[in-house]
């Protein structure tokens, strides 16, 4: 029998995939979820794809082992674009979903055809982005900035820095896209939505704002429902949530006072 009330496990670098873990809860708060930060490995967007994919087998193993999740959401696109097709293989029988630049909104909003995309060094240079503007109807040009800093300033400074401060480092990256002429900007990494409102008023008019926030809390809540909501938690359902971190135990209360923002429970990867 199918155990639907087992979480649904977000696995992300560190705080990037938070944002889509807490809209997905948002829609449907009768899910249990897990999230996973893997501190021990941050930053992913600096690694090769091959070291990258094996990370997340191992960390896969380990979590199907301990957690056992119904659904495995890449909410990342550095691990979607570099290793999503290598775990889908390895693992057969789990339900991933990933985060992928939202290119084709792009494509179909924008009249220069020029899509500027922001992301992580590994996102940027990967083909796949690519590949999917080439998959879309109207012919367009993919602009890729890898922003390595913009991730480490919101992994380790947004929770202290000024509204100044994140309109300044905003800004550097909108002057970028304005001069090659995109009219069109996709936050290629979910860190970035952290700066989502700055994004947008720092883009407008000229230049729209996409992500994937939307698409993927859609398509998870697809696998849920599929087969007559085969994989739905049950209707009295008490969900827990939980917060792992890998890596060894740290004296850094960030991690405590956000865990107990959102109400989840923290907890070592390593203990389990
Ligand atoms: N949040 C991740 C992404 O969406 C990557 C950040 C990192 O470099 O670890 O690409």
């Amino acid at each position: 029998m199918i155990n639907e009330n087992k979480p649904i496990l977000f696995i992300d670098s560190g705080i990037g995939g938070l944002p889509y873990c807490n809209d997905f809860l948002k829609h449907n708060p009768g899910e249990e979820v897990c999230y996973l930060a893997d501190r021990a490995n941050f930053p992913y967007g600096q690694r090769e794809k091959e070291e990258l994919s094996s990370i997340l087998i191992s960390l896969t193993e380990k979590l199907l082992k301990t957690i056992n999740p119904k659904i495995i959401v890449l909410a990342c696109n550095t691990a979607s674009v570099s290793a999503l097709d290598t775990l889908r293989k390895k693992f057969p029988n789990v339900p991933f979903v990933g985060t992928v630049p939202a290119i084709k909104p792009a494509a179909s909003a924008s009249t220069s055809g020029k899509i500027g995309v922001l992301g992580t060094a590994r996102t940027i240079n990967d083909p796949y982005s690519q590949n999917l503007a080439e998959d879309c109807e109207t012919k367009c040009e993919i602009f890729g900035v890898a922003a390595p800093e913009l991730v480490k300033f919101i992994e380790q400074q947004f929770d202290k820095s000024t509204e100044k401060e994140k309109k300044e480092i905003v800004k550097k990256y909108i002057d970028i896209f304005r001069a090659e002429g995109a009219d069109t900007l996709v936050l290629g990494c979910t860190h970035f939505l952290y700066l989502l409102e700055e994004f947008k008023t720092e883009a407008a008019p000229s230049i729209k704002v996409f992500d994937s926030l939307e698409g993927v809390t859609k398509r998870i809540e697809y696998l849920l429902d599929e087969n007559n909501g085969a994989l739905r938690a049950e209707i009295d359902f008490q969900p827990l949530h939980w917060l792992l971190l890998t890596g060894a135990e740290t004296s850094d209360t960030s991690w405590q006072e956000r865990a107990k923002a959102l109400d989840f429970a923290l907890c070592m990867l390593d203990s389990l």
